[in-house]
């Protein structure tokens, strides 16, 4: 079984939005391989309007383009990138997503497909606690099995 197989067993009940790409990180791609249907109530569509999609579809004026560069770097490198994006949906509402996304690597290390794990979330009002997770809040709170899992796996840091 791949990662991939077994993102897709686990993710279908799952409250967290989970997306997974192929490894293509130059436009036209990434290209959405799979979406669970969090995913899909997050960013406002069906699931047959994501799949072979890039998740560009979501970003507009507020998108930062500095925070997309570092994410494009992460992906360029194979590393890990763990971040907060302005995202609209189709209606025109904009929200705020935070977002943890890994490469997916292949046994001889080659990197096989991305994968993605996002919620959305709240900017607090008033003063900032120190670190970014401080400056946000869930806008709901899960307690299903695989949201345990991911946050033993330390997925979004700050649970
Ligand atoms: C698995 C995965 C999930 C992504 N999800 C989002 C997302 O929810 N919102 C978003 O704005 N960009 C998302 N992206 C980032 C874009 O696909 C793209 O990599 C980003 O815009 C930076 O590349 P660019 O500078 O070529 O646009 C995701 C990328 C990957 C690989």
């Amino acid at each position: 079984m791949t990662a991939f197989e077994l993102i897709r067993a686990l993710a279908h009940d799952t409250a967290i939005g989970i997306v997974v790409t192929d490894p293509v990180i130059e436009p036209p791609g990434p290209t959405i391989l799979y979406a669970n249907a969090a995913f899909g109530r997050l960013v406002g569509r069906e699931l047959d309007d994501i799949v072979g999609q890039s998740p560009r579809f979501m970003q507009g004026r507020e998108t930062r383009r500095e925070t997309l560069d570092t994410f494009h770097r992460a992906l360029a490198a194979g590393e890990r990138f763990h971040g907060y994006f302005t995202n609209y949906r189709p209606n025109g509402t904009k929200y705020r997503a935070e977002i943890d996304c890994r490469p997916l690597r292949a046994a001889d290390g080659r990197i096989e497909s991305f994968v993605a794990f996002e919620r959305e979330v709240l900017r607090r009002l008033g003063r900032p606690a120190g670190n970014a997770s401080g400056r946000y809040e869930l806008t709901s709170v899960s307690n299903d099995t695989l949201t345990g899992g991911l946050r033993a796996l330390g997925v979004f840091e700050h649970s």
